[in-house]
């Protein structure tokens, strides 16, 4: 957020400072990334001290202090739990690659190399490359999903359960409200490994390495050791969970999760089951797009909570991603919160998205991000299944450092977010787009979040009200109607450059009905201007 002690890396302090800038947007709670002690591979979903604030960021009474002041302006505490793995430099992983029989042996995933000295199976890890490391010292492999120096923790062994559930009961004792859960549904393995079928000698990522047999008992078990007791609020972080498996996560009655964050609206641009993964993108269709709104509006609606966004730390910005970062940034990324914070769920809005901040183009090697270094090293150089040229386009596209710049605060050095040297570059439009900037601007993208924000609060339809897709088909048009108690909204936008003619289906509603909000003035009858964005009350057809 901020850096109030002038090493370059934003901090709690920094945080408090600008804790009136949060509030006023309207927000209930904050959720902060992992903050705990960590060598940073990962920034911080490393963590080699689940009780201990890193010094980078400040210390325990700092958070504890964050904590007070941000209650005292009602605002939540959500922290981020990182329990699928552990840093490498954590005192348990330290003690466990030893040997096989000490007190911490089976706090990790061990496995004896194949006869030809080979890793156990052909997994793969989400930062590229197989997701087995040797350990020398034990003479075994042991597990990693994400970098080697992020070890898969055992789920199956009942104390490092509970030593995560201690962790969380500390936290929550020191007044945290809840918990984002990082990849929570990779915690439970398919402890036999068995290797994925392929056709080439490629490390594989698939079904097995999520949703595992043990899954909802470790949470159920979760649930009833701390989050019931303390009464957390959760958010999972659940990749490879479609609407119908999200019920058996967070329906009530299983007593698991609140809400899951999926992924299946962020990848509908992503070329299904490439060995590039992520980085083979393929064209974007709003129709895609607006096809896995309505199926989990649909599925959970009576039977679970959906979690809406477009970014947080892992996505790009999206105006650039999806609108339009240059004439139509201001259209495009209020016609995207419109579309988003319609819906029903609960919307997060990541920081920057709220004064439209865009993507950054940088040499490879000025990125920081372990995910695009691994996976250039992996695909482009060593497997070669993708050029440099695809690489870096994907990389300006949906790598996850454009949402990684340093905040926006104003037009002075580095932003005004530190007077030292940033620790990652801060993005070169900085003067035209910061906080202060926005909030002087006619068309200030952070007063129409403030105004979305306000209508959730104040209306129950925008709470409770069902949602009826419109014009499902339509590449351009995005609108769906909500309904409650006998009124009904009307949210609708064109997600195009284009003008378009309005459909006469939607020019029925609009006739004779009330404006609640818009993100253009003038409105010419009968059309839709570019990224032109409405909230109607159509209660009178
Ligand atoms: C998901 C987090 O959001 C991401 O930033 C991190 O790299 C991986 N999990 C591994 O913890």
């Amino acid at each position: 957020m901020g850096d109030s002690n002038g090493d370059g890396i934003g901090d709690i302090r920094g945080i408090i400072f600008k804790l009136d800038y949060i509030s006023s947007l309207g927000v209930d709670a904050i959720w902060l990334s992992p903050m705990f002690c960590s060598p940073m591979k990962d920034n911080g979903y490393d963590i080699s001290d689940y009780y201990r604030i890193d010094p980078i960021f400040g210390d325990n009474q700092d958070m504890y202090n964050l904590i007070e002041v941000a209650h005292d302006k009602g605002l939540k505490i959500i922290m981020d739990l990182v329990a699928n793995h552990t840093s490498d430099q954590h005192k348990w992983f330290q003690q466990s690659k030893k040997s096989i029989d000490n007190p911490y042996s089976d706090y990790y995933i061990w496995k004896d190399p194949k006869p030809d000295g080979s890793a156990p199976n052909n997994w793969g890890s989400h930062f590229g490359g197989s997701a087995w490391e040797f350990c020398e010292e034990r003479g075994q492999y042991y597990l990693h999903y994400y970098s080697k120096e992020q070890p898969d923790l055992n789920w199956e062994n009942p104390k490092v359960r509970q030593e995560i559930y201690n962790a969380m009961i500390f936290w929550a004792e020191k007044g945290v409200d809840g918990w984002r859960m990082d990849v929570i549904t990779e915690i439970s393995k398919y402890t036999d490994f068995p290797d994925y079928e392929t056709t080439n000698h490629l490390p594989v990522i698939g079904f097995m390495h999520s949703n595992g047999p043990r899954l909802h008992e470790y949470l159920r078990e979760m649930y009833d050791t701390v989050l019931e007791p303390y009464q957390l609020m959760t958010v999972g972080e659940a990749q490879n969970s479609n609407a119908e498996f999200a019920k058996s996560l967070i329906a009530s009655s299983r007593k698991e999760l609140d809400m899951i964050f999926t992924f299946e609206h962020m990848d509908v641009d992503v070329f299904p089951n490439t060995p590039n993964r992520k980085w083979q993108l393929q064209e974007f269709r709003l129709s895609a797009l607006k096809q896995v709104f309505k199926d989990w509006q649909s599925k959970l609606e009576n039977e679970g909570w959906n979690t809406l966004y477009f970014e947080n730390h892992d996505r790009p910005r999206i105006v650039s991603r999806w609108g339009n970062d240059k004439e139509y940034r201001y259209e495009s990324a209020t016609a995207f919160a419109t579309v988003l914070h319609g819906l029903k769920g609960t919307p997060f809005v990541y920081q920057g998205e709220e004064i439209g901040m865009t993507n950054i183009k940088l040499e490879l090697k000025k990125y920081d991000d372990v995910e695009i270094q691994n996976n250039y090293r992996e695909l482009v150089q060593k497997n070669k299944t993708i050029s440099h040229e695809d690489f870096m386009k994907a990389v300006y596209q949906i790598g996850r450092d454009n949402a990684r710049t340093p905040m926006q605060w104003n037009d002075s050095t580095n932003a005004g977010f530190t007077k030292s040297i940033p620790w990652f570059t801060v993005n070169p439009r900085y003067q035209e787009i910061n906080a202060e900037a926005d909030l002087s601007s006619e068309k200030s993208i952070y007063s129409y979040y403030q105004q979305l924000i306000k209508l959730r609060h104040e209306h129950e339809i925008m709470v409770e009200g069902d949602v009826q897709m419109v014009l499902e088909d339509d590449e351009n048009i995005f609108a769906y109607t909500r309904s409650y108690k006998g009124q009904s909204w009307l949210i609708l936008a064109n997600m195009s450059e284009k003008i378009i003619n309005l459909p006469e289906q939607i020019r029925e509603l609009l006739v004779g009905n009330n404006m609640v909000l818009s993100n253009v003035k003038y409105t010419e009858e009968g059309n839709l201007s570019p990224y032109q964005a409405m909230i109607v009350d159509i209660s009178r057809v």
